[in-house]
């Protein structure tokens, strides 16, 4: 048997899988993320510090709050599950990757990480300059939250969604990813970012849009992957495809 038949075999088969293959290559890294929310608390949050300051919304943050109902919220924690359309007049500012009533505590797991291991970073930075390839950009910090198959409230287990924000910044240009892996409820989940004021917003879909197809969408023409570059008052990149 040749070498170029083996290869065709590999070949074969590698395109074959492409349709699973798509998805498991949808998230970073995150199954040994340094830490993961207590499972003890419906509407749990935890404060966490940057190491890299990180410009948001026209503003640069050094912290921001993790709440478990799928929220990443800057300034001050804000964790409920209520969700409204956006612009959130007078909010807090936040990035909502899945809003909704998310509870790991019946099961799930939810990991965070920041890093700026330089594998992780060559990883983002390559696919953040295919989306933007009018900014010159490097990754010097990511943070990545994986909500990893949770259920809804009071939910159960066998019901659960995989997804994952990824913040990245060099310290002057900064985006967000949402990427939706496995998405099995979407009972009044609502995505996007909402600065808190009424200019500064983008909002994914609607919280009882049930045609939305969460693992199929895309801005980026990548299904279940959106893109947004975040450092100045209004988002950008929001062109769906
Ligand atoms: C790069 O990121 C993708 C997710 O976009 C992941 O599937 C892949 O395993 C990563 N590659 C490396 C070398 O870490
Ligand atoms: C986590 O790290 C340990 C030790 O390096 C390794 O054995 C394990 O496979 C890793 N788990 C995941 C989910 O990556
Ligand atoms: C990477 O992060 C670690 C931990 O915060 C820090 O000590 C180190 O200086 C950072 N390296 C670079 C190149 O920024
Ligand atoms: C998936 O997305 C493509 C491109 O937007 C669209 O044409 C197709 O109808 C979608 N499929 C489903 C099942 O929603
Ligand atoms: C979303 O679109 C994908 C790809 O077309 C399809 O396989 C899946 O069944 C759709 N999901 C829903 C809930 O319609
Ligand atoms: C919204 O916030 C941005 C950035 O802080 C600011 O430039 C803009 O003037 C604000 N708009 C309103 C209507 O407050």
């Amino acid at each position: 048997m040749d070498l170029c038949y083996i290869s065709k075999i590999f070949l074969l088969a590698y395109i074959a899988l492409q349709g699973t293959a798509a998805k498991n290559g949808l998230l970073y890294e995150y199954g040994n993320a340094t830490d993961s929310l207590s499972k003890n608390e419906d509407y749990g949050s935890v404060a966490i510090k940057f190491t890299v300051n990180f410009p948001l919304f026209g503003n640069t943050y050094s912290s921001l709050y993790l709440c478990n109902k799928g929220l990443l919220t800057f300034t001050a924690s804000y964790c409920v599950y209520a969700t409204a359309d956006f612009p959130i007049k007078g909010s807090v500012p936040f990035i909502a990757p899945f809003w909704a009533d998310l509870y790991n505590v019946l099961s799930g797991d939810i990991y965070y990480r920041q890093s700026n291991d330089s594998t992780l970073l060559a990883n983002v930075t390559k696919d953040i300059n295919k989306y933007f390839p009018e900014v010159t950009f490097s990754a010097k910090w990511v943070f990545i939250t994986t909500w990893d198959k949770v259920p809804r409230f009071p939910g159960a287990a066998s019901q659960a969604n995989t997804f994952q924000v990824v913040l990245a910044t060099d310290g002057t240009s900064s985006f967000v990813l949402f990427n939706y892996a496995i998405i099995q409820w979407s009972f009044l989940a609502v995505a996007g970012l909402n600065s808190g004021n009424i200019t500064g917003y983008y909002q994914l879909n609607k919280p009882k849009e049930i045609s939305f197809n969460w693992t199929n969408s895309s801005n980026v023409n990548y299904p279940g992957r959106w893109a947004f570059k975040v450092d100045k008052s209004q988002p950008e990149g929001m062109y769906e495809s």
